[in-house]
Order: C-alpha cells, then sequence, then structure tokens
C-alpha cells in the first residue's frame, strides 16, 4: 500500500504548474465515441480516472495512443457496446460513454457506475433525457440497457443544475435528428469547452456556457482536435495551499477567469492575493473566517469546499460552511477533529468552524478524491508527520502531486508499506 508522509509546519516558495482539466479531459474522451475520425487530445492530465476511461475504450476496440500529455483515440474500431462491469465500477465518469455508444451504435449496456462516494448520486437524468429522444430504456438492480435506431431532438427541461447529466445530454443530442434544447443547463467553463470541440468536429451547439443549449443534430461528426482547459480545481486547491501555509507562491498556467467566486471569496477571508491573466500569487495573510455555500458555476465550486474548509480551521472567528451540491461531502470534517480542529456538523450539508486552531498530525485515510487533497493541505500546516493512506484516491485526480509540492520545498513524500 502506497501512502504519503507529510511533515508539516514548513513554508512553500517557489511556482506551480496546474495541468488540464480532468473533468473536461473525461468527456472529450468519452465524447469521441461520436466521430467518424481520429481525434488528438492535447494537455491531457496524467491522471488514474484518465487512465480507467481509456481501458474502457481499448476494451470496447478503439485504437488509443498516449504520449505524455497528448492522447489520440482512434474509435473507428469498436466493436462491442457492453463495457465490463469491472471496468465501469472503477470509475462513475464511465456514464459518460453511454449517450454517445447509444447515439452512434443504436445500444448500450452497462453496469451502474461507481466513482467517489459522496451522495446519492443517481443517474436518473440521464435516462429520463435519453428517454425523451426516442431510447428504449431497461434496468434493473445491477445494469442498464438503452436502445434506438436512430434518436430525435427533445425539449429537456433540467429540474436542478447537473453538470455531467447537462453533458451527455448535449453530447448525445448531436447524432439525433432534429433540435434538442435543455433548459436549466449546467454553466460549468468545462461545457463550453466540449462544446467547442465538438463544433469544431461538425456539430451544431449553441448557447453552451449559458442555462439554455441548443443543439441541432447533424448526420455525423468528423475527428478533431482540442487542448484541454486548466483544471480549475486544481488552481483554486494550490493557491488555497499557498495561503494555508502562509507562503508566497505563484499558481502558473491556469484561468484566473474561471475562479472568480473562488478569488472574491478568499479576498473576503483577508487573503493576499495577486492575479494576473494566467497566474495567481499568493501572500503571507492573516485570515479571518467567512461563510461559504457551494453553488454550481460560477458559484464557489463544491470541488474546492474541502480546501477551503481546512483553510478555516486557521481563520480568526467562525465560519459556516454550506455544502449545498452533495449530503455526503463534510464527513472528512471528523477527520480534522482529530487533528484538533474544532468543527460541529449542524447536518450532513452544514458545519461550522472555529479557528485559528493549531493542527496536529495524524494518520489518516483519504476518503474521496477533493477531501484527500484537503487532507494533504492539513498534512502540510499541522505539527508533526501526518500519513496518509488510500491515496489512490487523490491521484485518481491530481497529476504527480507529490513533485510538484516538492518542487514548493514540501517535505512530502511517497512511501510503500
Ligand atoms: N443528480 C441527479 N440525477 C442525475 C445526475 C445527478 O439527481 O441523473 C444529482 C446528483 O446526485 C447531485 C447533483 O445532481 O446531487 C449534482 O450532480 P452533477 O451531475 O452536477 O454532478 P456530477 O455530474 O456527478 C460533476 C463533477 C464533480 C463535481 C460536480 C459538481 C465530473 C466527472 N464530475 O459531478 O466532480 O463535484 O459535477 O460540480 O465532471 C470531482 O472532480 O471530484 C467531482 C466529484
Amino acid at each position: 500500500m502506497e501512502k504519503y508522509v507529510i511533515e508539516g509546519g514548513h513554508k512553500l516558495h517557489g511556482e506551480i504548474p496546474v495541468y488540464g482539466a480532468k473533468n473536461e479531459a473525461l468527456k472529450i474522451i468519452a465524447a469521441s465515441v461520436l466521430l467518424e475520425g481520429k481525434c488528438t487530445i492535447k494537455n491531457i492530465p496524467e491522471i488514474e480516472d484518465i487512465n480507467r476511461l481509456v481501458e474502457i475504450l481499448e476494451d470496447l476496440g478503439a485504437k488509443v495512443e498516449r504520449n505524455g500529455h497528448e492522447i489520440t483515440i482512434d474509435p473507428q474500431s469498436i466493436n462491442k457496446t457492453k463495457p465490463s462491469d469491472d471496468l465501469v465500477h472503477k470509475l462513475r465518469s464511465s456514464v459518460m460513454l453511454a449517450g454517445p455508444l447509444l447515439a452512434h451504435y443504436g445500444k448500450v449496456t452497462m453496469a451502474h457506475p461507481g466513482g467517489c462516494v459522496i451522495g446519492q448520486r443517481p443517474i436518473d437524468m440521464f435516462l429520463s433525457g435519453f428517454k425523451a429522444m426516442g431510447a428504449k430504456v431497461e434496468e434493473n438492480d445491477h445494469e442498464y440497457t438503452l436502445q434506438a435506431k436512430k434518436l430525435h431532438g427533445a425539449k429537456i427541461v433540467m429540474p436542478w443544475v447537473m453538470v455531467t447529466a447537462t453533458e451527455s445530454l448535449m453530447m448525445t443530442a448531436c447524432l439525433a435528428e432534429g433540435t434538442t434544447t435543455i433548459i436549466n443547463a449546467a454553466m460549468e467553463p468545462e461545457i463550453p469547452a466540449l462544446a467547442d470541440f465538438l463544433n469544431s468536429c461538425g456539430a451544431k451547439i449553441s448557447g453552451a456556457g449559458t442555462p439554455i443549449i441548443t443543439i441541432e443534430g447533424v448526420e455525423k461528426l468528423s475527428g478533431g482536435e482540442c487542448t484541454i482547459i486548466p483544471d480549475r480545481i486544481e488552481a483554486g486547491t494550490f493557491a488555497i495551499m499557498g495561503l494555508i501555509t502562509g507562503s508566497e507562491i505563484t499558481v502558473t498556467g491556469c484561468e484566473p477567469k474561471h475562479l472568480e467566486t473562488v478569488l472574491e471569496t478568499l479576498r473576503r477571508a483577508n487573503a493576499k492575493l495577486e492575479v494576473g491573466d494566467n497566474w495567481i500569487k499568493t501572500k503571507p495573510s492573516k485570515l479571518k473566517a467567512v461563510e461559504l455555500r457551494t453553488h454550481e458555476y460560477p458559484g464557489f465550486p463544491t470541488d474546492l469546499q474541502s480546501p477551503f474548509t481546512i483553510l478555516m480551521t486557521q481563520a480568526e472567528g467562525m465560519s459556516l460552511i454550506h455544502e449545498a451540491i452533495y449530503e455526503g461531502r463534510l464527513f472528512y470534517t471528523d477527520k480534522l477533529n482529530a487533528m484538533g480542529a474544532k468543527i460541529i456538523m449542524c447536518d450532513p450539508h452544514r458545519v461550522i468552524v472555529s479557528g485559528p486552531t493549531p493542527l496536529i498530525a495524524k494518520k489518516l485515510e483519504s476518503p474521496d478524491l477533493r477531501a484527500g487533497m484537503g487532507l494533504v493541505l492539513a498534512g502540510l500546516v499541522a505539527e508533526g508527520k501526518t500519513v496518509i493512506d488510500n491515496i489512490y484516491q487523490i491521484e485518481r485526480g491530481y497529476e504527480n502531486p507529490i513533485a510538484r509540492l516538492q518542487a514548493l520545498g514540501a517535505k512530502i513524500e511517497k512511501i510503500k508499506e
């Protein structure tokens, strides 16, 4: 078993680069199934979630060539539409393949997806959207099967904002006959990025990045090329890491314009930040507590809630953290209390953090990707040696975090036990 060992209490300095956005890269790879030609994707992060999705595509028969941060997929040799259950269970994003396989090949059977356990995370909106486009849906406890000779356009009204459901239905509608409208669509920057890629392959998508997306179906899509946008969650996490350790660091290769609410919330907490076109610099700051409520984009992202909550353990005063999206994304706060934090859980969606409290190193297990990275941040300020287990969860989403943190002077290493 591999673990991280972190010796806390050291200042960081220097620059840390941001890699490509996991949550765009996964969708572009899934979208490749729709194409009639090869696609080349640049700035792909080298992370476990991408490896797993690529394994599923290869298992379906696609040809994939990888060269560092670049990947070329030739989907034309796909010869089956039922990915292996074992592979699907390892990755929630496997569900992103369902729509494209249905739209291009007329049928798909897939096990229910696995992935981070941060709430109930059903796929009902995917299924009802496919049904609205004319698919026959059969479902049992274990798997679902979708079939349609040819999908047709539909008006799809999302009861609330859902990221992957928006993306999945937008991709699927590209090959449906007629016009599809998605109302109350998610607006995360990865969505217009995905639409731009599909449009460059011949799709007719308009409105991506707004709450109403319109897709005019086309007969077929060609191959193409794209470059993944910088990962805004990495960028935000690293900026918070600079602040929590009282360090001057520069986060490079990022898109601060995708982080307006995050930067504003940090500034309200007295964070001293300098922001350029594609970089964010943190300065030692005397932080004060502020309230946080996670929200769909352009609000404060749920994926940055755990680093921010951990930051609030080092801020003066009481902050109310309201995790509005997921009902299971605050339980890691138990682990922070074991380290000396003062956090009271009001209900599964809300905690109150009183700070500042010194943190003391502990042996911890990473509960999920984002909380796991949050615990790394806690380890960097805690007194003593923090050991973090189950680091697979962290490396699912962050490429080579150890090397990047070591380059900032962090005392962190990966050991095998
Ligand atoms: N939901 C439904 N029915 C559905 C789909 C979703 O009820 O068919 C519910 C979910 O249970 C949840 C809410 O709607 O309560 C939001 O779901 P959403 O679809 O927005 O989340 P997601 O697509 O499962 C994506 C990201 C998450 C990120 C959220 C919110 C990917 C692969 N995942 O998840 O990223 O937290 O949007 O921004 O894009 C991560 O990267 O660590 C991660 C979990």
